[in-house]
């Protein structure tokens, strides 16, 4: 789809992609570049980051490929001074990584539910932590007057609770309060805003593609509101962060996912609802509710 951001409006800035090399995370670091920004990406894969890097090559977008795993305080500490070097400063650091696997809470390990949030929560803070000095107004290589920015691309299994996922939901549930808690702190002392992104069902990604098999998706399908994202819309949602629109927004979650966490099944249809509601009106103002029946 054709963006409805002008062409330069993260121009100049330089972005660091946790889980760029796929899904989510290399659609934000296209559009990034498409729209002026020079981009550092990070994944496990080498193969998978490598051909990220090429395909961003293909349109002349100034990328870097950093093989790393956000659990390695070494491999964080190394891809943030890495892309400091290569480009020279750091403005925009988007945690995308996330690991996550259906298990009922039953059958989880204590090991798997760690696994899990040393991805999403602490590689969230790790990498946040890496890059402070040099997101921080003052910082290396930044323009003095601002700080930059911090995207921790969340999810919205705990708005509620969800099945199968208490390690992720718990993970993401503590991710939202590392943004909120940062933006608190980084935004006072050091000008670094700090958000979430809360996507919803998107197509063609690693958290449906391995979360909604047919069999579960066959019933999502059938709640009101619900329709597949496109990774597209993850990723305007991250540039309206990273340019001049967003200056002021700092501390949010911007849940992108078409209402569907608001849905709950529908009990009645709109025409018998207005004929309860009739009914039941008619007969409180026949007798209110709450007035005693007794005359004593
Ligand atoms: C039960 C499991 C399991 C499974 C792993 N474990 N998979 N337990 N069911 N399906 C347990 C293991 O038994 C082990 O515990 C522990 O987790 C670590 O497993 P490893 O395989 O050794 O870990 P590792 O190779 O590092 O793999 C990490 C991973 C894996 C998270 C487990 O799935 C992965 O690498 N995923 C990468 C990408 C990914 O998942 N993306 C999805 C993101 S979607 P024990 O006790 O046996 O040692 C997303 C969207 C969220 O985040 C919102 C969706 C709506």
């Amino acid at each position: 789809m054709e963006s409805p951001f002008k062409a330069d409006v993260v121009k100049g800035k330089v972005a660091l992609v946790t889980g760029g090399g796929s899904g989510i995370g290399y659609e934000i670091s296209l559009q990034l570049g498409k729209h002026g920004a020079s981009v550092a990406i990070m994944g496990r894969r080498k193969h998978v980051v490598d051909s990220a890097v090429a395909a961003l090559h293909s349109y002349s977008i100034p990328a870097i490929g950093f093989d790393g795993d956000v659990r390695k305080e070494e491999d964080a500490a190394r891809v943030v001074e890495s892309t400091f070097k290569h480009f020279g400063k750091l403005d925009i650091l988007v945690n995308a990584a996330a690991g996550n696997f259906l298990v009922p809470a039953e059958d989880l390990s204590p090991n798997g539910f760690r696994t899990v949030v040393d991805i999403d929560t602490i590689g969230t803070f790790r990498m946040c932590r890496e890059a402070l000095k040099y997101l921080k107004k003052g910082g290396p290589g930044r323009d003095p007057s601002t700080g930059g920015l911090i995207i921790n691309i969340t999810a919205l299994l705990h708005y509620g609770a969800t099945w199968y996922q208490i390690h992720a939901s718990a993970a993401k549930a503590a991710v939202d309060s590392i943004t909120r808690s940062l933006a608190l702190e980084w935004g006072t002392d050091h000008d670094i805003r700090v958000n979430g992104i809360a996507p919803g069902a998107i197509d063609d990604t690693a958290g449906v593609i391995k979360l909604a098999p047919e069999e579960i998706l066959s019933q999502i399908k059938q709640k009101p509101l619900y329709k597949f994202g496109e990774k597209w819309d993850i990723a305007m949602a991250a540039l309206y962060l990273a340019s001049d629109a967003g200056k002021f927004v700092n501390g949010t979650i911007m849940v992108v996912d078409g209402g569907q966490w608001l849905s709950r099944p529908r009990y009645v249809s709109n025409d018998a609802v207005k004929q309860l509601s009739r009914r039941e009106e008619i007969k409180s103002r026949v007798k209110p509710a709450g007035v005693p029946k007794s005359k004593l």
